[in-house]
C-alpha cells in the first residue's frame, strides 16, 4: 500500500517540485498551504506534469481547531515540513510576525503529530543555521547561530525538535539544510514565483532577463573571492527535492532520532558566475552594477555534503547551466 505523507507548505517553490517527486514515486500526497507567498495556479500544474491527484487543504496552521481536521479525515505516515515565512529582511522588519508564525505553527504540528501517533518528520532547514563565523564548507556538528529573526526560527525549531524527540523516542526526525535551491521543473510550468521584488538572487537576475526588471544590483565586489562576488552552493531544486525523498526513505527505514543533514551541491559559484551562466542560457546580456555590500551577507558559504551522501546517498545531478536553463523555460512559460 502506497505511504501517505502530508506536505506542509506544499504549494510552495521547493514544496510543488517535491509533491511531483513523491507523486511520481506513488506517494499518497496530502497539502497544507494558506497560499501567502504561492499562487492556485500551482495545484493545477502538479497535475498537469504528473497526471496524478491529491488532497488539498488551505487552511492556516496557526488555526489548529482547522488544521486537526486533516489529520482527523486522513491516516498520514509521514510528514515533510515546508511552511514557513522565509524572507530575511522582512523578518528583521516584522520579527513578531516571523516568532508567531514559524514556531506556533511546528508546535501546532508536532502536537497533533504526537496526538495521532505520526512519528517521522522532514524539516525544512537552512544553512543560514552556520551564522557567520564558521568558515565553509559547512558541516553538520558546527557551532550554529542565527543572525536575523528568520534565522532564529529556523534554529529554534531544530532545538526544538531535538528536545522533542529526546523526550518521546518514537519521534524520528531528519533536520534538512537546504544551501541555496534554484531552477524550475523540467517542463518549465512550474518554478520559484516570488510576490514583489525578489530578494535572492536567481528570480531577480530571472526578472531582468525577462525585461521585468531593469539591473541586477550585485551587493559587494571586494569580497575575499577569486572575482571578488559572493561565493554560494546554488542547488537544482529537483536534486533537493530527491533530497527529501531520501530523508523519507531513510526514517521510513530506521530509527534515526533528529538528524541534521546538509543538502548542496558541495561547491560554490559567484555572483558573476551564475550571472555568466544564465547570459548563456538566455543568449542575451544581463545589465548589472556592482554595488555596495548587503548588510549581513557572508563571502563565501558552501556545504560538505559527505554526510548525506554516506547515510542518504544523496548527490545532486544537475550542473550551474542546468539551473539557469530550467529558470529560462520557466521564465518563458509565465510571460506567455
Ligand atoms: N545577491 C546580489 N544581488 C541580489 C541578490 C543577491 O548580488 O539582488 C548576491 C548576494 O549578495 C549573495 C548571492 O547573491 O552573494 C546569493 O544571495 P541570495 O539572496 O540569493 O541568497 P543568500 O545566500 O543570501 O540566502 C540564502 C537563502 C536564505 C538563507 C541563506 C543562508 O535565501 O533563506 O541562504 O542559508 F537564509
Amino acid at each position: 500500500m502506497s505511504k501517505t505523507v502530508l506536505v506542509t507548505g506544499g504549494a510552495g517553490f521547493i514544496g510543488s517540485h517535491t509533491v511531483v517527486e513523491l507523486l511520481e514515486r506513488n506517494y499518497k500526497v496530502i497539502i497544507v498551504d494558506n497560499f501567502s507567498n504561492s499562487k492556485e495556479s500551482v495545484i493545477d500544474r502538479i497535475k498537469q506534469i504528473t497526471y496524478k491527484d491529491f488532497l488539498l487543504y488551505k487552511l492556516n496552521m496557526l488555526d489548529k481547531v482547522a488544521f486537526s481536521k486533516v489529520f482527523i479525515e486522513n491516516k498520514i505516515d509521514s510528514v515533510i515540513h515546508f511552511a514557513g515565512l522565509k524572507a530575511v529582511g522582512e523578518s528583521v522588519e516584522k520579527p513578531l510576525l516571523y516568532y508567531r508564525n514559524n514556531i506556533d505553527m511546528t508546535l501546532n504540528l508536532i502536537e497533533l503529530m504526537e496526538e495521532f501517533e505520526i512519528n517521522n518528520l522532514v524539516f525544512s532547514s537552512s544553512a543560514t543555521v552556520y551564522g557567520v563565523d564558521n568558515k565553509p564548507p559547512f558541516r553538520e556538528d558546527m557551532s550554529l547561530s542565527a543572525t536575523s529573526p528568520y534565522g532564529a526560527t529556523k534554529l529554534m525549531i531544530e532545538r526544538m525538535l531535538n528536545d522533542i524527540q529526546n523526550a518521546y523516542p518514537e519521534f524520528n526526525i531528519a533536520l534538512l539544510r537546504y544551501f541555496n535551491p534554484v531552477g524550475a521543473h523540467k517542463s518549465g510550468i512550474i518554478g520559484e514565483d516570488p510576490e514583489g521584488i525578489p530578494n535572492n538572487l536567481m528570480p531577480y537576475i530571472a526578472q531582468v532577463g525577462s525585461g521585468v526588471r531593469q539591473r541586477l544590483s550585485v551587493f559587494g565586489g571586494d569580497y575575499e573571492t577569486d572575482d571578488g562576488t559572493g561565493v554560494r552552493d546554488y542547488i537544482h531544486v529537483m536534486d533537493l527535492a530527491i533530497g527529501h525523498i531520501l530523508a523519507l526513505e531513510k526514517l521510513q527505514n530506521e530509527k534515526i532520532g533528529c538528524r541534521a543533514y546538509n543538502l548542496g551541491a558541495g561547491k560554490g559559484f559567484s555572483v558573476l558566475e551564475v550571472i555568466k551562466s544564465y547570459e548563456k542560457a538566455l543568449g542575451k546580456e544581463i545589465s548589472y552594477e556592482i554595488v555596495e555590500r548587503r548588510s549581513g551577507d557572508i563571502a563565501k558559504m558552501f556545504a560538505d555534503v559527505s554526510k548525506a551522501k554516506e547515510e542518504l546517498g544523496f548527490e545532486t545531478k544537475k550542473t550551474l547551466d542546468n539551473m539557469c536553463q530550467d529558470v529560462v523555460k520557466w521564465q518563458n512559460f509565465t510571460k506567455r
